[in-house]
């Protein structure tokens, strides 16, 4: 076209004019109508008005988080006191108050808007709810299902959108993951905008699922579809609650889903894109108001892709506080490190404009990842002087034999210490730091780790609290802090300083466990061992009053506590020193043998311990969280149980300790995972599994199921179902360790053998009391052959068992043959 062909139109100029005139106005009324869109569609809701589901379990409305001008609109449970919410429709655009927001049909779009200073903006929508029939806005309805699926209808009662297709961080039963469709983690435990980490189908053959770092980077895959589960996650058939479904695995139209198999009472579950980056599973027990975590992926922090950002350097062996940056060095973005986002990494400490009076600290062998890397040969010297030359230069490694530099420029990332964290490179760095700030020269192996002074809030998540105490016993602690006394005489109050020089500065590492460190140490030249305290809950009155409470539970089959430290934020605990340690170092494979007699005596020791913990102290505790590692070992091969009571100081960070065990939901007692209440009989539960590795002198979890048998299904990594089988058929002899080369007594093996499973019964009503045990190992009672447990066999033989609430027809425990039963069973 050109502009002659243009005037000659045979077009009267005025007319022109107003066209131009009448165009610009059309132009800036549309305009105007997409940034203060009319308010005029059908209110669903608005302000501070909510939608239930029909039986009250999810409601639909706006939240904040912690900031009063920041609403959402969201989906939550309504029938639990910590909010939780599954599902944000407007995650990076906050609203700025709740007054002015509302949920609309308008225009054939489900919309969120906020009517504020006389404008209507609409800060999300749905997209167009394309019905079968082209519906008015006033015919949709919309509705919140028990499952907590949003759901719009047409006119016709079709279901024409769901917030099910559209998932933010969380799956729920009944939800499907289909091609296409991610879960994004938040950005923070109160920010909902999306963070760096998501999961989805794994393209390009959608067979399994992948965590993703910055939607390119995978770093977790769950493995192929196996038929019932991902060969990845063999948990996957422990059928406690759930049956997964994988419809058309390997097509374009793949559909990953799970659903609850019990009937009644199910309890409330979901699985989370935590914004640490882990996939997890939760489920909330209404006994202990906690959700707690049962489950969780990659299990190592440290596996998680940029998890503590640049330089900064991840301890896979810290329960809390994963991240730490190094000496001259500080985090990036302080108050995100506190609340547990670390990905802003670390920055050196002042100096940032001048790069050029840097010195180095070597860090020793570390793994890391880096994209740009500069080699050379040279001399030390020669790899110095070359990074100091460029400010983007951030460190390098020196190969002193081959006479080679590497030299790393722009970011280091998923620094770690083994090779079983994340990074890829592995080498020995020298990272480089304003002189002068570190104390130790280059050379110094050791690290010297600035101390983050953060509180890990693992927030939104679990916790289990229980280390259930009757309330007896809160009514004591009450008293107690009123009137502020300490009535343990023989509890000794160190002090910081003290316990520093008694543990020669906590140089001497025992161990560590899920709540902190244990160091060896001498107090009056005896030997104790001292736990530091991670990150301990609650005040220190609260602390004291705990501490106080333990320190009165004296038995010779539990670790005595002797004294305590409680200064600022340390807090420490004194016990005696137990020189044979844990017996979980005695079932490693090549670890050292016990024999028979020993093994025998800590079974009973070990039972007697929990028993006059739950039945005879003063104030009734269960432990939670027996197992090997909590089971010491004197100088004469005694049993001494310990970290009873210590749950309650820890407070919701005990579900870390539950969930870093590779296949807790086949460890841990049933009704801890379906959510009922918890009691005494969850630990004689994990008293059996425990009795269950003595016997076998094994782990009862040992690798996946087809470790390096070429395909071939490995039997035994699932210990107990495989060894409750043969003990109730009577083939004794092929669980016994056969380190002990056949030297032990039959007839006790034979009690140790059945009183185990017993304890592994599905039902709480089947276990026999920690009392009962005593009595039946100590052969005072008859013991008879038990059934095997049904939700373990089913874990190996991978069908699907399916009926938890069916099995409970004549269970109460029948064990014993010529004894009245314990007065505890009714
Ligand atoms: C909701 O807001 C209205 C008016 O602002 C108020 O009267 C009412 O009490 C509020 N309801 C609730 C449950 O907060
Ligand atoms: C709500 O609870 C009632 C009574 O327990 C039950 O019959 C009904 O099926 C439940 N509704 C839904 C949608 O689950
Ligand atoms: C999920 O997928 C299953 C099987 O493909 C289907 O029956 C079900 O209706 C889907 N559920 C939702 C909420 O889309
Ligand atoms: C998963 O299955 C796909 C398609 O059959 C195959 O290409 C891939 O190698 C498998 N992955 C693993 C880890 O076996
Ligand atoms: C790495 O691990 C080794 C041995 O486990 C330990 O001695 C060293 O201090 C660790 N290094 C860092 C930087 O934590």
């Amino acid at each position: 076209m050109t502009s002659s062909s243009h005037i000659s139109l045979p077009v009267p100029s005025n007319f022109i004019i107003s066209l131009l005139i009448l165009t610009s106005f059309l132009l800036l009324t549309s305009l105007a109508s997409i940034q203060s869109k009319s308010c005029s569609g059908k209110v669903v809701i608005s302000g501070n008005a909510t939608i239930f589901s029909e039986n009250r379990t999810f409601e639909l409305g706006f939240f904040n988080t912690n900031d009063e001008s920041k609403w959402y609109l969201g989906i939550w449970y309504a029938s639990i006191p910590t909010p939780t919410y599954v599902w944000v429709a407007n995650r990076e655009t906050p609203l700025r108050s709740r007054d002015s927001s509302a949920l609309q049909i308008d225009g054939g779009k489900l919309t969120v808007t906020e009517n504020l200073d006389s404008r209507c903006d609409v800060v999300w929508e749905s997209g167009d709810l394309n019905g079968d029939t082209t519906s008015s806005d006033g015919e949709y309805d919309v509705k919140l299902l028990e499952d907590g699926d949003l759901v719009v209808v047409d006119g016709h009662a079709v279901v024409v959108w769901r917030s099910f297709d559209f998932p933010a961080d969380t799956f729920l039963p009944g939800m499907n993951l289909t091609v296409g469709q991610t879960l994004t983690c938040w950005k923070t435990s109160n920010d909902p905008s999306p963070g760096k980490y998501s999961l989805r189908l794994r393209p390009p053959d959608y067979g399994e699922v992948e965590l993703l770092f910055d939607n390119k980077r995978t770093y977790w895959t769950s493995g192929n579809w196996t038929g019932n589960i991902f060969s990845g996650v063999p948990e996957m058939t422990l059928p406690y609650i759930y049956r997964f479904y994988f419809t058309n695995p390997f097509t374009e139209t793949a559909t990953f889903g799970f659903t609850e198999t019990m009937a009644q009472q199910k309890p409330l579950t979901r699985f989370n894109v935590d914004y640490s980056g882990q996939i997890r599973q939760y489920t909330w027990s209404p006994q202990t108001e906690f959700w707690n975590m049962f489950w969780s992926q990659p299990e190592n922090p440290c596996r998680v892709y940029g998890l503590c950002g640049n330089l900064g350097f991840c301890n896979s062996k810290s329960t809390v506080n994963p991240c730490k940056c190094f000496d001259g060095f500080r985090p990036s973005d302080g108050s995100g490190w506190d609340g547990g986002d670390y990905s802003g990494g670390c920055v050196r400490n002042g100096g940032d404009g001048d790069c050029g009076n840097d010195e180095f600290v070597e860090i020793g062998d570390v793994t890391f990842d880096q994209d740009r890397v500069e080699s050379f040969s040279g001399s030390g010297s020669d790899c110095e002087r070359k990074c100091l030359s460029d400010c983007e230069c951030v460190g390098l490694s020196y190969d002193q034999k081959r006479n080679a530099c590497k030299n790393y420029y722009g970011e280091i990332m998923n620094l770690g210490n083994s090779s079983s964290d994340l990074g890829m490179i592995q080498d020995s760095l020298s990272v480089r730091v304003p002189r002068g700030v570190s104390g130790k020269k280059m050379g110094s192996k050791t690290v010297v780790l600035i101390s983050v002074v953060s509180s890990f809030v693992v927030v939104l998540l679990m916790g289990v609290g229980v280390f259930v105490i009757l309330r007896k016993k809160r009514v004591t602690r009450r008293k107690l802090e009123e009137e502020s006394v300490f009535p343990v005489t023989n509890l000794k109050v160190f002090t910081y300083k003290e316990l520093h020089a008694a543990t020669n500065g906590f140089s001497d590492q025992l161990g560590h466990g899920g709540f902190g460190a244990v160091f060896s140490g001498t107090v009056d030249s005896t030997l104790v061992a001292v736990k530091r305290l991670e990150r301990p809950g609650g005040g220190e009155k609260e602390f004291r009053a705990e501490v106080c409470t333990i320190g009165n539970i004296q038995h010779v089959n539990l670790v005595r506590l002797r004294g305590f430290c409680s200064e600022e934020s340390h807090r420490l605990l004194v016990y005696d020193y137990m020189p044979n340690g844990p017996l979980s170092v005695y079932l490693k494979t090549g670890g050292r043998n016990l024999d028979w007699d020993a093994r025998f005596r800590i079974a009973v020791g070990t039972a007697r311990g929990i028993a006059y913990l739950h039945e005879e102290c003063r104030n009734c505790i269960i432990h939670c969280d027996i197992k090997p590692e909590n089971i010491l070992l004197d100088q004469d091969f005694s049993a001494k149980v310990s970290d009873f009571g210590l749950a309650k100081l820890i407070g919701r960070d005990f579900s870390r300790v539950l969930a870093t065990m590779r296949g807790t939901w086949g460890y841990v007692a049933p009704e801890w995972i379906s959510g009922v209440a918890i009691t005494t009989k969850a630990d004689v539960y994990s008293y059996g599994m425990t009795l269950l590795e003595l016997l076998g002198g094994r782990r009862n979890v040992e690798g996946p199921p087809d470790a390096g048998n070429g395909g071939e299904t490995n039997e035994k990594w699932f210990f107990p179902p495989w060894a409750a089988k043969r003990i109730t058929e009577g083939d004794m002899g092929a669980v016994v360790d056969e380190r002990l080369g056949g030297e032990y007594n039959m007839e006790e093996v034979v009690r140790v053998g059945l009183v185990a499973v017993w304890c592994i019964q599905d039902e709480e009503v089947a276990r026999p009391t920690m009392g009962m045990v005593v009595k039946m190992l100590e052969g005072v009672v008859a013991v008879e052959v038990p059934p095997p447990p049904k939700l373990l066999q089913a874990l190996v033989s991978g069908e699907s068992f399916r009926g938890v609430g069916g099995i409970s027809q004549n269970n109460t425990f029948t064990g014993v043959s010529n004894e009245s039963k314990d007065s505890q069973f009714g």
